[in-house]
């Protein structure tokens, strides 16, 4: 049983909680795209761990944690989440397999991220995470990249980084004005990343093969989510990999054929860090009310979300691109309190009603949503454990999502807590 878990929105859905949480099931766990720009966040008790690269499902013991090819590894911030889960009792050894195709962000990645953000107009910068995944997969694309395996071998290592650092040296130099990299003193730094990881390092393809074959529990977790993927996002305000479905496969070397179930993860509601049009953004009053009620810092760079109310259209374009089985809702807690909730059912473009999601930029600027008003509820639902003890209108909100998407609601959150998730479908890993 192979299940994708995937954001439905523009990240921080809280998939890293319900990855989490389905782990205790899963035998396998692997992430397909994105790198340290991905923050997931599991809260155990008064314990909370913050993942930006290791598979959310390493908190269980004995789960093996892929990070697979289409990922983008920071090596120097990986060996620090390493070392924190470490100082934290949690094993690694045996448990943690990186794919030798996976590209590598070295340190030039991370300035140009950082000085391209610095040299844009406002209307050019994307917010990006200044982690160098821009950069770093546009090197993979143009087939400069540095992948795993060449940090094992320093014949290669130099001679990518020596032609890489040709071009880039120049950029950073001529036209942005910065210091550039001495290619030997970035071959030694990495080298000595490759000798501290390289028991980890191999082929994770054939690993997932084989864990299939024997019918293990494999449980695929994106990182970002639809409305960040470089195909069907908001493009250019989106991250430079495909969180969508597709991108299990292509970045973890897994079959389609092999896939049983996708599931979307989806806030109650929506947010959104970093720039870009976002149609049910909240007036700065509610904005600020929700960002306190639900706690909407980024979990990687700190900065405050921005919040807006659950946007149908984009769920809609979600599931058509995904095709997903059911959805997760999440943070259904934070909007206990409210006397009325709105969703937007459709944008309004010159005039006309859309319901399908545009793929222009400049359309999607213009469009203003077309909400429809429904009833809150009063009660607090953090400690509630089944679908019935819900309030009535939470049940109601609960079943106008699947109502309005087509998709089964498979399981819903009520607080950030292991604990605080609930099932709805017995059938959900058959
Ligand atoms: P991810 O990137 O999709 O894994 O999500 P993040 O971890 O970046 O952000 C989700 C935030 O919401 C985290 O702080 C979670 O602890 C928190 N969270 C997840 N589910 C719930 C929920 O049902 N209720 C509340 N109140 N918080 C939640
Ligand atoms: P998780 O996995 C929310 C956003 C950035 C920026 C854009 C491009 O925790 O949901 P990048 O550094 O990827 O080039 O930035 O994408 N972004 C995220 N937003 N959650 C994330 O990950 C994100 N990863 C990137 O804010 O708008
Ligand atoms: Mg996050």
């Amino acid at each position: 049983m192979n299940l994708v878990v995937l954001g439905a929105q523009w990240g921080d859905e809280g998939k890293g909680k319900i990855i989490d949480f389905m782990s205790s099931v899963a035998d396998v766990v692997v992430r397909y795209q994105g790198g340290n720009n991905a923050g997931h966040t599991v809260v155990l008790g008064d314990k909370k761990y913050v993942l930006h690269l290791i598979p959310s499902g390493i908190l269980h013991e004995g789960r093996s944690c892929v990070i697979g090819n289409g990922v983008v590894i920071d090596p120097g911030y990986l060996l620090e989440e390493m070392a924190y889960l470490a100082k934290n009792g949690i094993g690694l050894d045996g448990n943690l397999h990186i794919s030798e195709n996976a590209h590598v962000i070295m340190p030039y990645h991370k300035l140009l991220d950082r000085l391209a953000e610095e040299k844009s107009s406002k209307k050019g910068k994307i917010g990006t995470t200044s982690r160098g995944i821009g950069p770093c997969y546009t090197d993979k694309a143009a087939r400069l990249g540095v992948k795993m395996a060449d940090l094992l071998d320093k014949a290669t290592l130099t001679e990518k980084v020596k032609a890489s650092l040709e071009v880039k040296n120049y950029l950073i130099t001529k036209y942005y004005g910065a210091k550039g990299f001495e290619a030997g003193q970035v071959v030694k730094e990495y080298l000595a990343y490759g000798a501290k990881l390289k028991k980890y390092i191999g082929n994770t393809y054939v690993l997932l093969q084989r864990a299939a074959a024997k019918n293990k529990k494999i449980l695929f977790e994106g990182a970002q989510g639809t409305m960040l993927d470089v195909d069907f996002g908001t493009y250019p305000y989106v991250t430079s990999s495909n969180p969508t479905a597709g991108g299990a496969c292509t970045g973890a070397g897994f079959s389609p054929s092999l896939i049983d179930k996708v599931i979307g993860v989806t806030k109650a509601y929506t947010t959104r860090v970093g720039e870009g049009p976002f149609t049910t953004e909240m007036p700065v009053e509610l904005n600020e009310d929700f960002r306190g009620r639900g706690n909407e810092f980024g979990a990687t760079t700190g900065r405050p979300r921005r919040c807006g109310w659950l946007d149908m259209v984009v769920l809609k374009h979600a599931h058509a691109v995904n095709g997903f089985h059911s959805l997760a809702v999440t943070k259904l807690d934070v909007l206990s309190g409210l006397n009325e909730l709105m969703v937007c059912e459709a944008y309004r473009y010159r005039g006309k009603k859309l319901y399908d999601f545009p793929a222009n930029i400049g359309v999607l600027r213009e469009c203003t949503p077309v909400y429809r008003a429904v009833k809150g509820w009063k009660e607090n639902i953090c400690d509630v454990k089944t679908y019935v003890k819900l309030p009535g209108n939470t049940k109601r909100y609960i079943d106008m999502i699947t109502g309005m998407s087509g998709v089964p609601v498979s399981m819903f959150s009520v607080g950030p807590d292991r604990d605080q998730t609930v099932i709805t479908d017995k059938g959900l890993w058959k």
